[in-house]
């Protein structure tokens, strides 16, 4: 990988905390409730509306589809279509990325996970990648080279060349980022420019034509979330003041978004419902609205039986264990671990050999160890633990209250073939759960979850590892790091000149 260190040491600095753009919207209390009030029932309306439209298309979801025409009119995530993934490109395209940061060692947050796994797989297929983002974590500032596009356009250049801005690691100056885009774009323009959320901001984008922005996760998605998480407090208790301070800015925050996403020119949704929201409530013309859904690396996330025999023999789990329960991410409130603690607490009261298995680590950590021997608190997981944690359990919990994005760790369950339980939300419903083989949906409070994890124990482990190979099935056809890669570069390639727009 080569990396560059921008030369400009000397400027001044021009620290902007704004990280996203400040529109303030001065409203007075009144206003901002009256507009919780009116937009609140619409949105709850919206959110609820795609569970029709999409099931029609359920019944399509998982046969291959038969599709062709102008992509810029799918409406549907293009990770369904097969595209020719053996044959080079029709051109090598030169890719501007924009992202707050670059993933060096340290276990990356989802968004970044992202944009390395993309473009390290069109590097890999032979377009000139350049990443501009802020210094790496863990590396320490080496002399600064100058821009050297030999070496980017040279032949065998697999990696992004990766231009990290100077600051802080980790800090993101989108100003600095754009200085050097600039003088990059000056000597042979770019053919095309990806912003990772909102690292470009609205009003440098809005000079672009040939930009692709990838939400991962949009404000009215978090309208949702603010309901779920309030709903999980009992009614004794009052509304933190935290909390309900939160509440006010939620619908002026999606006002603020509708306002300027217009100024993108196209937009990638990483889930069904997400493209239905940009099109629907937030107004962008359907031919800049494309629904592209991550992929996970599918050589991490595979089916490996007894690698998932031995790991769950290490871990104490007995031989005769009926149903192994497998929960994954950071232990905290909004992942809806108050849910999940006390839906198992019920439920392995009743049934002696259910265990529940916890790839993570964080403040509900303790709770759990101390419901006993049924539940195995493994703390933070490496990739190749998670491998075999996944390998080890009969289904995946998810009880998330953020319906923001979509949760990477269903799409590593099912690639690693097993059925999912996950929170009822419009994304997962719509993308992930769209065959009810693939698993089970409730609604995120404790008597649902309890239900449903009943719903699962009678069903019973065999009929898990059934479901288990639909979702493998399924999971392989739409959710590769291989087909994401693919529909980017077809989506880039059709921004770049429209005769690539057509499929197939
Ligand atoms: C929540 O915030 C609103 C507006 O700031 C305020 O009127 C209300 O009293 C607050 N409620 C609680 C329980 O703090
Ligand atoms: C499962 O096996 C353990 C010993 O490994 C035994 O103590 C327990 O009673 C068994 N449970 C059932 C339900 O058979
Ligand atoms: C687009 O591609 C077609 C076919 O390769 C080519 O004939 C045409 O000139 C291109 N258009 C532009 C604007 O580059």
């Amino acid at each position: 990988m080569i990396i560059l260190y921008s030369q400009h040491k000397n400027m001044a600095l021009n620290n902007t905390k704004c990280k996203k753009p400040c529109l303030s919207l001065q409203s007075s209390l009144s206003t901002t409730l009256f507009f919780i009030v009116l937009f609140t029932i619409p949105a709850l309306l919206l959110l609820h509306t795609p569970t029709t439209s999409i099931s029609t298309f359920t019944t399509l979801s998982t046969q291959p589809r038969a599709w062709s025409g102008d992509l810029r009119m799918a409406e549907f995530a293009w990770n369904r279509l097969t595209f020719a993934g053996h044959r080079p490109p029709p051109v090598s395209l030169k890719i501007a990325v924009f992202s707050r940061k670059w993933p060096s060692g340290s276990v990356p947050g989802g968004m970044e996970r992202h944009a390395h796994t993309l473009h390290v797989a069109l590097a890999r297929r032979g377009h000139r990648v350049h990443v501009f983002t802020s210094p790496l974590d863990d590396h320490a500032p080496s002399e600064p080279h100058g821009s050297d596009n030999r070496v980017a356009s040279g032949p065998g250049f697999l990696s992004p060349f990766i231009h990290c801005h100077e600051g802080e690691p980790g800090q993101w100056r989108y100003n600095k980022a754009w200085e050097q885009f600039e003088k990059d774009n000056q000597q042979e323009p770019f053919d095309v420019v990806h912003s990772e959320s909102v690292a470009l901001p609205h009003w440098l984008a809005r000079r672009l034509s040939n930009l692709a922005v990838s939400w991962h996760g949009i404000a009215l998605e978090s309208v949702q979330s603010s309901i779920y998480q309030d709903l999980t407090r009992p009614d004794n208790e009052p509304i933190s003041p935290a909390f309900n301070e939160s509440l006010q800015g939620v619908i002026p925050k999606v006002l603020n978004e509708i306002r300027f996403f217009k100024y993108y020119q196209h937009h990638v949704a990483i889930s069904d419902s997400c493209g239905e929201m940009l099109r629907d409530v937030y107004q962008i013309p359907s031919k800049r609205v494309h629904v592209i859904v991550n992929g996970v690396n599918e050589e991490d996330f595979r089916e490996d039986l007894a690698l998932g025999n031995e790991f769950r023999a290490s871990i104490g789990i007995p031989p005769n264990a009926s149903l192994v329960l497998g929960v994954a991410g950071r232990l905290v409130k909004d992942k809806g671990h108050p849910l999940l603690y006390e839906a198992f607490s019920k439920l392995k009261a009743k049934h002696s050999n259910v265990y529940l298995v916890i790839a993570g680590s964080g403040p509900w950590q303790q709770r759990y160890q101390d419901l006993g021997s049924q539940v195995k608190v493994l703390g933070s997981m490496n990739p190749s633990q998670l491998r075999a944690f996944y390998n080890a359990i009969d289904i995946f919990v998810n009880p998330t209250l953020r319906p923001q994005g979509l949760d990477l760790t269903l799409m590593e369950a099912m690639m690693s073939g097993k059925p999912v339980m996950a929170s009822r939300f419009p994304s997962i419903k719509g993308t992930i759960v769209v065959d009810d083989e693939f698993g089970f949906m409730f609604a995120p409070n404790v008597e649902s979850l309890a239900a449903t994890l009943e719903a699962a124990v009678a069903e019973g482990a065999k009929r898990m590892r059934e479901r288990g190979k639909k979702c493998q099935a399924y999971a392989a056809s739409m959710f590769t790091a291989n087909k994401m890669a693919l529909a980017y570069e077809k989506l880039f390639l059709c921004i770049k000149n429209e005769t690539y727009c057509n499929y197939p």
